[in-house]
């Protein structure tokens, strides 16, 4: 009986931004602007990394993936947000919206599976300075992160196959601008338990153990730094992790934040707001955390800057 009652629906609705009419052009501007500066910033960093020579040390690869990462990651969501803002179909089909969480669980947990390594690197380049390139060879740098690519796909495709495996009946409204697993499971309307207990116990492996991680690299590095106790190393090791350290604070910040301020009152205003945090602000502030603080990486923009001159 129940069964028969269950349509199979092929479209869900995204109900996108809770903006004002009047000030959609201004927001649709605002999303247009940071998605291409998103693009532009990482694109810069990738290219910079592949052209200059001094740049091909692990810290660097790895962050030439973390910007790979990050791109993809934003235009997993925006350009389908913009795209929505623009017309009155903010449909999309089932398949779509599986392929999208497909990816954005791909990106996401990619992003926090490479500051493990990047964390693992800056451990390795301070406490075992000699060994250093024996120890992060270049095998063992493509290892990792075949590693970390392999297992975020798998992580994302398990996730997905259990949702794929649930049935939605009329109600097809997302809250959000992109398809959230959270939302999508708030719609089903066969039994969730399953995928509820394997979001929470998996969900918290993923970002309790990467957390971990990188708080222990950074409890020895502080532990190194404290037996030498100058202020040379001290300048040192602040110049070598204090991108890496913007970065962490930034992206667990705001997952931090999402779990500790009360969602009281108005809930979808605050998935939505860290929603846009996490898939638009964070992607397009590090490769300016990175760039802006990092002297190798600005040598390597005026060497390129500079050649492309002479070239000219
Ligand atoms: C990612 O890192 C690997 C291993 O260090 C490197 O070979 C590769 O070029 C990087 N990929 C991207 C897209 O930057």
């Amino acid at each position: 009986m129940i069964t028969n009652n269950k349509t199979v629906i092929s479209q869900l609705l995204l109900l996108g931004l809770p903006i004002p009419p009047e000030h959609q052009h201004l927001f649709y501007a605002l999303f247009l602007a940071m998605y291409l500066i998103t693009v532009l910033g990482n694109l810069i960093i990738i290219i910079l990394i592949i052209l200059d020579s001094h740049l091909h040390m692990p810290m660097y690869l790895f962050l030439s993936n973390l910007s790979f990462s990050d791109l993809c990651f934003s235009s997993v969501t925006m350009p389908k947000l913009l795209q929505n803002m623009q017309s009155e179909d903010t449909s999309i089909p089932y398949t779509g919206c599986l392929t999208q969480m497909y990816f954005l669980m791909v990106f996401g947990d990619m992003e926090s599976f490479l500051l493990v390594v990047m964390a693992y690197d800056r451990y390795v380049a301070i406490c075992f300075p000699l060994h250093y390139t024996s120890i992060m060879s270049p095998k063992l740098c493509v290892c990792l992160m075949v590693f970390c690519w392999v297992l975020t796909m798998l992580y994302s495709m398990l996730h997905t196959l259990f949702l794929a495996r649930l049935s939605f009946c009329e109600n097809n409204l997302i809250p959000q601008f992109f398809c959230d697993i959270s939302a999508l499971l708030k719609l089903a309307c066969s039994d969730t338990y399953i995928n509820e207990l394997m979001i929470f116990i998996m969900g918290g492996l993923v970002s309790v153990i990467p957390f971990s991680l990188i708080i222990v690299s950074y409890v020895k590095i502080v532990c190194s730094i404290l037996q030498v106790s100058s202020t040379r190393v001290f300048h040192k090791v602040f110049s070598t992790c204090g991108s890496h350290l913007s970065v962490v604070s930034l992206f667990y910040g705001t997952i931090i934040a999402l779990y500790i301020f009360p969602s009281a009152n108005n809930s979808t205003v605050k998935d939505t707001v860290m929603a846009m945090m996490c898939t638009v602000v964070t992607p397009m502030l590090n490769p300016f955390i990175y760039s802006l603080r990092n002297r190798d990486i600005k040598e390597a923009l005026k060497n390129v800057l500079c050649k492309k001159k002479i070239s000219l």
